[in-house]
């Protein structure tokens, strides 16, 4: 078709690609057309705006690298990868777990650590933690030789691949439960910490005089054949600063119980896994 007025692009655009052979992949982008068409009339976008947007998707691509990951962050600010998150991850039914956000920070390979062993491979500021959780699936029976892998950011505010000051792999650690489903390692209390703020999405943060914080928390990633992936996060912060994850990754059901008893301050958790496929996610820095 020969187009004559604005209004027409988005039916010529929908048009050329109504012959798309994978049935999701039509689904997607006729949708996205549509959308992005209304997004950019609803807001009249000029073609200064068009630029600037161009060129923030450069930015988040050129600040991309193997060891930080602006995309992942961009999408993380704007709520998307906790909406696709809570979309995708009960509840079902099933009294599995809730997922949160994945984040830019899980690197495979982090070291295999026997329970009860700790993730602290140089020295870190903070109070000394132990950390005990349970793995069940949805009838409450333990699930033995379940993969946990743990990551968190050092009291310092960041993670050990943004830090020169800390050892390869310090706070992240891989466990297998037990034959009670439990696993359990030494650490130290996390603490709330600041998401990368040197590129665009620091900008876009700044522009919106958004707090670029996020509260004090440990990453889970468990997996066993048999049962669906759970990507989830504990948080251990004080209810003030659960109200201001930047990422908007905290849910209820996530925060964890701090306990102090004799032999020091103590996190304890139960994960429950539903049945499903083990399927892993792409790490988002190597
Ligand atoms: C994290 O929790 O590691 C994280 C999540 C989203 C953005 C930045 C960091
Ligand atoms: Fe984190």
């Amino acid at each position: 078709m020969i187009i004559e007025r604005q209004e027409q692009v988005t039916d010529a655009v929908l048009a050329a690609m109504s012959e798309t052979g994978h049935p999701r992949l039509a689904v997607i982008m006729d949708s996205l057309v549509r959308h992005l068409h209304d997004f950019a009339r609803e807001v009249r976008l000029t073609e200064p705006e068009f630029e600037q947007a161009i060129g923030a998707v450069v930015a988040l691509g050129h600040l991309t690298t193997a060891t930080h990951n602006e995309v992942v962050l961009a999408a993380d600010v704007l709520g998307l990868s906790t909406l696709v998150c809570l979309m995708n991850n009960g509840p079902t039914g099933n009294t599995e777990t809730a997922a949160a956000l994945l984040g830019p920070f899980w690197r495979m390979h982090s070291p295999v650590t026997p329970n009860g062993d700790s993730i602290v491979r140089s020295p870190t500021p903070g109070e000394a933690l132990t950390v005990r959780c349970v793995v069940r699936d949805v009838d409450g029976a333990p699930v033995e030789g379940a993969v946990v892998d743990v990551w968190q950011a050092s009291p310092v505010g960041m993670y050990e691949n943004q830090d020169p000051d800390q050892a390869d792999m310090n706070l992240r650690g891989q466990f297998t439960t037990d034959g009670e489903g439990r696993f359990w390692f030494s650490s130290v209390k996390p603490a709330g910490y600041p998401v990368p703020t040197h590129g665009i999405v620091g900008t876009l943060l700044a522009a919106q005089k958004r707090a670029p914080l996020r509260p004090a928390h440990i990453h889970f990633l468990i997996h066993k054949p048999g049962f669906k992936t759970l990507v989830s996060q504990v948080f251990v912060d004080d209810e003030e600063q659960l109200h201001a994850d930047v990422v908007f990754g905290v849910t209820r059901s996530l925060v964890g119980k701090l306990d102090r008893g004799d032999d020091g301050l103590s996190l304890i958790h139960a994960f429950v896994l539903a049945p499903g496929e083990a399927i892993l996610p792409k790490p988002p820095i190597s």
